[in-house]
């Protein structure tokens, strides 16, 4: 792995540890990074009403959201989880990754094993439901 993805699976390693996962025990880190290096980390929170959970993908744009960054700082996504091959973002975290990336920003999965799967956000959703679609007035 190059330095650059090594600073990259740590931070999504420490982000990883505070999941709150005790329904799943499944724990996942993600990691925002910006175009000026800020790394900005989620992890998955789950609640007892289980379909309320929130993966941490969308952890981290939130936060990253909730803190002014837009699509246009964002270039990589990176995540972390114990799966055997590197860990796939869900179905609905590709949809919201799509809205809040751009379509060539860098997704970044790793397992722990440290094995790596490199690709664009728009390959990771092809044909997204878009904003652009409410507009058909
Ligand atoms: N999960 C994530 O946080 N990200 C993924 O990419 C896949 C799944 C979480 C949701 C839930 O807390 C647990 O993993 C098991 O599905």
């Amino acid at each position: 792995m190059n330095k650059n993805y090594e600073k990259i699976y740590s931070a999504a390693c420490a982000a990883r540890a505070n999941a709150y996962v005790p329904y799943s025990r499944f724990s996942v880190g993600a990691v925002l990074v910006l175009g000026d290096g800020t790394f900005i980390t989620g992890a998955n929170i789950e609640n007892a009403s289980y379909s309320l959970t929130v993966c941490a993908e969308r952890a981290a744009l939130a936060a990253a959201y909730s803190a002014g960054v837009r699509k246009e700082d964002i270039v990589m996504l990176a995540v972390v989880g114990d799966t055997v091959c590197p860990t796939a973002p869900c179905g609905a975290c590709r949809q919201v990754i799509s809205e809040l990336m751009r379509p060539d920003a860098s997704i970044v999965l790793f397992n722990l094993k440290q094995d790596i799967k490199t690709l664009k956000v728009k390959d990771l959703l092809p044909f997204p439901f878009t904003e652009g679609d409410l507009n058909n007035e």
